[in-house]
């Protein structure tokens, strides 16, 4: 046997965007938008950041596994502590998911190019990982279902999606779940869900409960903690005493923790970031469109253009970052045609459009029709 499982020899690592200071270092400009990582551009919460300065005395002491923060939540939603469980980001849950819950014979299905992060969990754990293509950069849930064996266990649906930000609705999703065995997990990332959650076709995992589903949520985004590492679920309470078992005792850290439970209350942020991705999406995706770019219509805090050939994407990448805006290419979430924005200030998206623009008619890199 070797040392290394070959399908962890065969994983390529998780690849973090360009940071802020390599790109000021590498093309000596001072001024960067980074557009790359949906990160919340007014910062964090400032009322998570003064509850972190509040905990700073208490450092010598071990958290208690998340339990003040599961209160909370439990209370927000009117469910049971037992039904709530918090770690170190969404992806600590999902990590601790997938080691609870999958044996070595099972399968996973979710879509193609699925978030990135899910991907690289998911295959180190070697079992089998299928996926069903995009319809329109939608996940094809009628496509999905039929996927469906009885080695499945675990289903993972980010909604919206990253890196397409799109949404499946209520309906979408009811007429997916009559397909789906008892036996079978559903993982519902709603990674991004403060940002959907006011369209009327979308169905918020909070107001119905399925026993086989654990909603993921996370205070990276909208409350601009990502460098914190604070995330949340929802499931019921045998799924979430097993996950237990598994976490590590003291995920997620008392700042963390600490920052999570202010930045729930810190609403005029909430309100503020939501304002402001809003004006970012629409601006985005209507000035690339008229410039004649396929750009998915957003429910997040990100567009994803469509490139139609992977050059183009390599190229305007490229050209960006030395423009001092960087982008996300998604070659290795398994669309290299393709690229991903992130929403920033309204000063950051308009020099992004702005040099997208100047790249356009420098190269008269188009695409073909808008999708919609
Ligand atoms: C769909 C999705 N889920 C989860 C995450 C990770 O969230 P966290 O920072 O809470 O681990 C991301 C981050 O980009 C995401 O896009």
């Amino acid at each position: 046997m070797p040392l290394v499982p070959p399908y962890i020899e065969s994983l390529r690592p998780y690849e973090a965007g360009r940071s802020i200071e390599e790109v000021q270092r590498e093309f000596g400009i001072s001024r960067v938008a980074k557009l790359a990582s949906n990160e919340n551009p007014l910062g964090a919460s400032p009322c998570a950041l003064r509850a972190i300065e509040n905990n700073l005395t208490k450092l010598n002491l071990y958290p208690n596994g998340g339990l003040a923060l599961r209160q909370v939540l439990a209370r927000e939603y009117d469910v049971k502590v037992e039904n709530v469980i918090a770690g170190s980001g969404s992806e600590g849950i999902m990590s601790n998911i997938i080691r609870t819950f999958l044996c070595d014979e099972d399968e996973v299905l979710t879509t193609e190019a699925a978030f990135i992060g899910f991907q690289v969990l998911a295959k180190s754990r070697g079992v089998s990982y299928r996926t069903a293509p995009y319809k329109d950069w939608h996940y094809d849930l009628p496509a999905l279902a039929k996927l469906i064996n009885e080695r499945t266990k675990i289903i993972y649906l980010a909604n919206p999606n990253n890196p397409t930000g799109t949404i499946f609705t209520r309906h979408e999703f009811d007429e997916f779940y009559k397909h789906v065995p008892e036996r079978v997990l559903i993982i519902l990332d709603e990674a991004y869900f403060e940002y959907a959650k006011d369209n009327a076709r979308y169905p918020d995992s909070m107001h119905y409960r399925y026993d086989n589903v654990i909603t993921l949520r996370t205070f990276s985004k909208i409350y601009g903690l990502a460098g914190v590492r604070i995330g949340y679920g929802f499931a019921h309470d045998t799924l979430i005493a097993n996950l237990l078992k598994v976490k590590l005792p003291f995920e997620p850290s008392t700042l963390a923790q600490a920052a999570g439970i202010a930045a729930l209350s810190d609403k005029e942020f909430l309100h503020r970031s939501l304002e402001l991705n809003a004006r970012g999406i629409r601006f985005l995706t209507d000035s690339l469109r008229e410039l004649g770019f396929a750009v998915a219509p957003s429910e997040a805090n990100i567009v994803m253009v469509d490139l139609i050939d992977e050059d183009r994407a390599t190229q305007m990448t490229r050209t960006l970052m030395e423009q001092g805006v960087i982008v996300r290419p998604l070659k290795s979430f398994g669309l290299p045609r393709c690229i991903r924005i992130s929403t920033g200030t309204d000063e950051d998206n308009e020099r992004c459009v702005g040099a997208i623009q100047k790249i356009a008619n420098a190269s008269a890199v188009t695409t073909g029709a808008t999708r919609s």
